[in-house]
């Protein structure tokens, strides 16, 4: 059996998203802006804010020279504001203190404010290639289930567990298409409720498929 990576990545090419407005090219800026919208938003509804924040703030400098009610306006039917306002914090630090480079480095990305672990790893792999490893919800539940990892993915240990699974099965080459189709495997195919697992590249090894336990993986919140 080819390796988890490589299923992955050709499952992804096959039959993952491709036509999103931040996969036309590796713009950081655009990258970041669609993971940041992306944390708490659906795709869909993402979308047409996405369009219409890019046409008017083009990139880094045109976002640090905007007023801040503009860039809440724009946000406004998102929710979570204190997303903009890192946003634009963090597009005024980097016009500032960076000559309005968008930092490579993963640890670099991660301290801009509003970005964590995993989405600096995104942004990383996304737009510059770093075989960076990713763990928002969606991850969490694909290797939960994949790797029979038990226990509540926000407990501090399991949350370590799945971080080092996460980083030991990057792939050799491919990152970005790795990244996104792990991204693309959680929202389409392992779904919380009813996952296809006929339509999943990984499920001949899959722990929870094997033992028919994706009803209880990953465990809930313990109370
Ligand atoms: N959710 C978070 N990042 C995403 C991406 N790059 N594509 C689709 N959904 C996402």
């Amino acid at each position: 059996m080819k390796s988890f990576a490589s299923r992955i990545v050709l499952w992804q090419r096959q039959h993952g998203r491709h036509a999103l407005p931040w996969q036309t090219d590796r713009d950081p800026y655009r990258v970041w802006l669609s993971e940041i919208m992306l944390q708490q938003t659906q795709v869909a509804t993402v979308i047409p804010y996405f369009e219409r924040f890019v046409s008017r703030f083009p990139d880094l400098a045109a976002l640090a020279a905007a007023h801040e009610d503009e860039v809440l306006a724009l946000w406004s039917g998102l929710g979570y504001y204190s997303r903009a306002r890192n946003l634009h914090a963090a597009a005024r630090r980097l016009v500032a203190g960076n000559g309005g480079c968008f930092p490579e480095a993963p640890e670099a990305i991660a301290e801009l404010p509003g970005v964590g672990r995993s989405t600096a790893a995104a942004i990383a792999a996304l737009a510059f290639g770093r075989r960076c490893a990713i763990l928002d919800g969606n991850v969490k539940r694909v290797l939960a289930r994949h790797g029979g990892i038990g226990g509540w993915p926000g407990d501090k240990k399991v949350e370590a567990a799945l971080w080092s699974v996460a980083e030991s099965r990057l792939p050799e080459s491919g990152i970005e298409a790795y990244t996104q189709g792990m991204m693309d495997l959680g929202a389409l195919v392992c779904t919380r409720s009813r996952p296809a697992c006929d339509a999943c590249p990984v499920s001949a090894d899959c722990v929870a498929h094997i033992e028919r336990r994706t009803g209880e993986l990953p465990a809930p919140r313990p109370r």
